[in-house]
């Protein structure tokens, strides 16, 4: 009985302590990482400014590891609005996430 007791306190534990570690998705269906959630604000920010925002599904995840990079170069050289290099990371995030399948 005491170790069954045991047991499930020790479960109790671990139950609570996942809890404390997940992310609270920040819309009820999409569970956003903070990063993406940056990546999504900053692509919104630097993206939409010469061609208007491109639906995230029209790449596929690799493209659009090329693409941003590409496009941070073309807003520095055309715009001189530079695009940090963690910015980009975690606009990748964002839109590897809800990349082309
Ligand atoms: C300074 C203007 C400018 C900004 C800012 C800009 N783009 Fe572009 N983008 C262009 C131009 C011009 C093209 C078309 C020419 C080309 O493909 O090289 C293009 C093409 C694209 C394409 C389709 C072409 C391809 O390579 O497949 C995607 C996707 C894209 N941009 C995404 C983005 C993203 C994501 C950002 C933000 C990081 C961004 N753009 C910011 C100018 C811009």
């Amino acid at each position: 009985m005491k170790k069954i007791l045991l047991f499930t306190s020790i479960l109790a534990i671990a139950a609570c302590s996942k809890k404390i570690n997940s992310i609270a998705p920040s819309e009820a269906s999409v569970a956003m990482s903070p990063e993406m959630a940056a990546g999504k604000e900053a692509y919104e920010k630097y993206c939409d400014s010469c061609h208007g925002l491109k639906n995230p599904a029209s790449e596929s995840a690799a493209e659009w590891r090329e693409i941003v990079p590409e496009m941070a170069n073309m807003s520095k050289s055309r715009k001189g609005i530079a695009i940090d290099e963690q910015t980009q990371q975690q606009m990748i995030a964002y839109l590897v996430a809800n990349a082309r399948k």
